[in-house]
């Protein structure tokens, strides 16, 4: 069978339950002693009356159980033996025949490797008995609001045996920051995934590239892109889909995507596909009619070089303060150059003039999320900013942004928006050489790649 075609069963097998075991025993090692961890799964999402959003489970819940349905609870006690239990809605065949299989309480111990499973409806009754006698209570808090107040309702129910003889615990923390650091670095497993999303992803934009033409309209290119996913097994993007035309670029989170698609602008793609719930996040710009104008090619080949200088210092050790310098030099010289900026390049880069027209952050951390979890600055104050560890994924993703109506730049370059994102691993330099590898650099970039991809 066609290797990309089978990207689902790929995951499956790559995403093996001993890698959530391993996750799960990772998290058992930063629980204290005689402690109780809860955390929830998420809930369906009403879209309108009856009719739901396509379910997104709960990140952190997934990382630890690779259960994929909504109403579960994962409990992990850690004590003289440490003991994972889910809480999962039962199989009933009347309801499944109307809303699809469940997986039941028995499947879900044995596949999903837990000590033992219940019904969810029996959460009420058990959590006060499993969380009594603990000394410490761990969940997400803040994440949702009616967990924290059950969660909450169960901690005053057990305080209310106390008199029994019975103790509550003492301490309650909330764990989602050691769940966020395990994520922040991938296993093999993790990797794997991501660079096969993000195999799909490249293939979509190199797609949307050849379909894209005068006249049509932006959603017609997001189809291509949702259809290219689709096909080889990412049932859905990883976020709304930016398929943005000319001036629409410098809308920074566009979805309308209804505009029709005029000659001679550029069409600005964000767009990735999640595979096994992990999410590529890529950004492609290139001229709809397949040739860039002049000041499109200067504007591009300056974001471009300061994303490739960039992406070539990422490598143990560096941070995303080090590469921000890099990447406001090269464009603050280039505005200089192009006559975008006047002044002084010392000053100008001092004042971080180029932020006029790169409005936004050079990266972030992808994952499970799209804009992952993880600290980005680290020390007690939390001033420091990270350096970067092998197994890391990030963006990076430079942009000029000079919308049509801004009368303080030269008439030729407005309605120009470009932004060039690729997805970035952290390696062993044994490994690389480079010290990182691009997973998407499937996509074509260069001014001469794109031009040839849009040859029909
Ligand atoms: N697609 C959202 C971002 O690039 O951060
Ligand atoms: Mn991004
Ligand atoms: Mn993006």
């Amino acid at each position: 069978m066609n290797h990309i075609n089978n990207s689902q069963q790929l995951a499956q097998t790559l995403l093996p339950l001993s890698e959530f075991i391993t996750r799960r025993d990772n998290f058992f090692a930063q629980m204290p002693e005689n402690s109780i961890a809860i955390f929830k799964a998420a809930s369906e999402v009403t879209r309108s009356n009856d009719t739901e959003y396509a379910f997104c489970q709960n990140k952190n819940f997934y990382y630890l159980t690779g259960f994929n349905e909504p109403d579960a609870l994962l409990v992990m006690i850690k004590g003289e033996y440490n003991q994972a239990f889910i809480f999962c809605r039962d199989k009933d065949p009347l309801t499944e025949i109307w809303q699809g299989r469940r997986i039941g309480t028995s499947k879900a111990k044995t596949n999903y490797g837990f000590d033992d499973s219940f019904i969810i409806e029996e959460i009420g009754g058990s959590l006060p008995e499993l969380i009594k006698n603990k000394e410490h209570l761990l969940y997400c808090q803040g994440e949702n609001q009616a967990f924290d107040m059950q969660v909450m309702a169960w901690l005053t129910q057990v305080k209310k045996s106390v008199k029994q003889g019975a103790k509550a615990p003492t301490n309650s923390i909330d764990c989602a920051a050691i769940v966020h650091e395990l994520r922040l670095i991938k296993s093999d497993s993790e990797i794997a995934i991501m660079r096969q999303g993000n195999k799909i992803s490249c293939g979509a934009h190199q797609r949307a590239m050849q379909k894209t033409s005068a006249g049509k309209f932006e959603y017609q290119i997001e189809a291509e892109l949702l259809h290219e996913f689709t096909r080889h097994g990412a049932r859905h993007a990883a976020y709304a889909s930016i398929v943005a035309g000319g001036d629409n670029a410098n809308i920074l989170h566009y979805t309308d995507n209804n505009d029709t698609l005029k000659n001679n602008d550029l069409l600005l793609i964000d767009a990735g596909a999640e595979l096994a719930g992990y999410a590529a996040d890529i950004t492609r710009t290139f001229p709809v009619n397949g040739k860039f104008s002049v000041e499109q090619k200067a504007l591009y080949e300056l974001v471009l070089k300061s994303q490739n200088a960039a992406i070539n210092e990422v490598k143990i050790g560096n941070t995303f303060a080090v590469l921000n310098v890099l990447v406001n030099e090269i464009l603050t010289q280039g505005l200089i150059e192009l006559g975008i900026l006047t002044g002084d390049l010392t000053t100008l880069i001092k004042e971080k003039a180029c932020k006029k027209y790169f409005i936004h952050g050079l990266g972030h951390w992808l994952g499970l999320d799209v804009h992952d979890v993880g600290d980005y600055q680290v020390n007690t104050e939390k001033q420091q900013c990270r350096k970067f560890e092998v197994g890391m994924v990030m963006t990076i993703e430079p942009g000029l942004y000079i919308p049509l109506d801004d009368d303080s730049v030269d008439k030729k370059w407005r309605g120009i928006g470009i932004r060039i994102e690729d997805n970035i691993l952290v390696t062993e330099p044994a490994i690389t050489h480079s010290g990182y590898e691009n997973l998407t650099a499937a996509a074509v970039k260069s001014v001469a790649d794109i031009e040839k991809q849009c040859i029909k």
